[in-house]
This record gives structure tokens, sequence and C-alpha cells, in this order.
């Protein structure tokens, strides 16, 4: 066994049922202990919420934690962002100006306040409404303002400056800590999981729960790096993590 860089997404991912989320756990500091491998969380969640979540479920500390779509990333514990990736971030960020052309969109429901963020803007979005995304996509475009929508789970919608995302995010952990894209897991459920799928020929794990969204982009990006699993969240991330050959 050698050490792999392994990056989750938390909700209906790594977490979701109990019992696994246990067992793969404790397989994953065992093997952080012996082989050096290294864990990381990527969530959709803010800070509070994240802190909600890891209390509820007694998560252990990863060695980074990317928050708030890709957008945040906290190394070893920190509670300060990776000033480098905020300033990454920062060129051309302007959410005021965002915020002037979503107002525009009656369909578009703020978040509320903590899952606003320095390079995030989220909304609900009912997924019936949804139509409006090319419209609202095209009118950010003419601003030039360098942004992506993402939008997630039927409901979710967020504003990310164009150089951020789960994935790029990861991409910037992997090479700073040089693991090879083929000793590199990447594991989620939903859209803003797309990123991680989406940036590079690392391992893929799509839990057997995944959202429609998603599993309608690997239909039509089907790649042999990547492995549909057949459990749900924790389980199937261990049944990906048995396939790829990276725990017995
Ligand atoms: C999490 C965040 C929310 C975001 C969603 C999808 O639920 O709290 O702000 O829109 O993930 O990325
Ligand atoms: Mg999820």
């Amino acid at each position: 066994m050698t050490k792999f860089l392994f990056v989750t997404d938390l909700d209906h991912t790594f977490v979701g049922d109990d019992q696994a989320l246990l067992e793969l756990s404790d397989r994953l500091q065992r093997h952080r202990e012996e082989h050096g491998t290294k864990i990381v969380y990527s969530t959709g969640r803010s800070p509070v919420l994240y802190r909600e979540l890891q209390q509820e479920k007694n998560l252990f500390s990863p060695d980074a934690l990317v928050l708030s779509v890709g957008t945040e990333i906290y190394l070893d514990g920190s509670n300060n962002p990776d000033s480098q990736w905020s300033s990454i971030l920062s060129q051309g960020w302007d959410s005021q100006k965002i915020l002037s052309i979503t107002e525009q969109f009656p369909e578009l429901v703020l978040q509320p306040d903590t899952e606003q963020r320095p390079f995030k803007v989220s909304f609900f979005l009912k997924a019936e409404l949804s139509g409006i995304l090319p419209q609202l996509e095209s009118e950010l475009q003419k601003t030039k303002l360098n942004v992506k929508l993402i939008y997630s789970s039927g409901i979710d919608l967020d504003i990310l400056p164009l150089t951020s995302d789960k994935g790029q995010a990861m991409q910037f952990l992997r090479q700073k800590w040089k693991f090879a894209a083929e000793q590199t897991v990447v594991c989620g459920d939903s859209g803003n999981d797309i990123a991680l799928f989406a940036v590079g020929r690392e391992r893929g794990i799509i839990v057997g729960n995944a959202r429609p969204e998603l599993l309608q982009w690997h239909n039509q990006n089907p790649a042999d790096y990547r492995y549909l699993a057949q459990n749900r969240c924790a389980a199937g991330i261990m049944e990906g993590l048995t396939y790829f050959g990276f725990l017995e």
C-alpha cells in the first residue's frame, strides 16, 4: 500500500451512512499514520455550517479543509483561509456588481448570510425555474466579471470566481503536496462535485446515491479512471478505493 491524496465531498458522500462513515474514517486515519496519506474534505458549506456537521458527526480532522465550494482552503487546522489561494481568487472579483445583476432575476432567492462568503454568492433557485440560467450567465458575461455558475441538487446556485471551484482547489493542494493524478482520488455525489471529476485524470468515485446532474454528466463524459459505485455514501467510497487498489 502506498500513500495517496484523498479528497471527498461531505454531504451525501462521506457523510450519510453513519456505520460506513465510522469504518472508513478508521481505515483512512490508519492509512495516514502508516503511509502518509493526505485527507481533504471539500464541501459547499461555509465555516459555520461545516462546524455544525463536524460536531454532529464527530468528523476527524483532515489535513486540509476546502470550504464554500473551493473558494476557501484551510491548511493543518488553521482558522484562516490560505492567503495565497485567496489572492488568486480576488483578481477581478466584485460581489456588488454580481448582486446588481442577480437582483434583476426574481427567481433567485439569496441563501442565508452565513453562506455568502468573500468569494461566493449563493442563491436558492427552484429546479422548475432553472431555465433562467443561460440568460443569467449571459448577463454576467456581458459585464466581463469572470465568474462561473454552479447549480447543485436542483436548488443551490453558487456564483464563484472563474479561477475557483472544488476541482481548482484540489489541483492547488495536489501540486503543493506533489501527488500525481494517479495517486489522487476524488469522491462526490452532486453538481458542485463535477469540477472534481472534470479537471484532470484523478481517480474518481461517484457514490451510488449520486444526483441526476452528476450521473448525466458522467454518462456524457465516460472515463476509465472514474468509478460509479453500487453502494451509497461512505460504503460506496470504500468500494471505489478497493476497486482502484488504494485499500485492501
Ligand atoms: C452547501 C452550501 C451552499 C451551497 C451548496 C451547493 O449546501 O451551504 O451555500 O449553495 O452547498 O454548493
Ligand atoms: Mg454532496
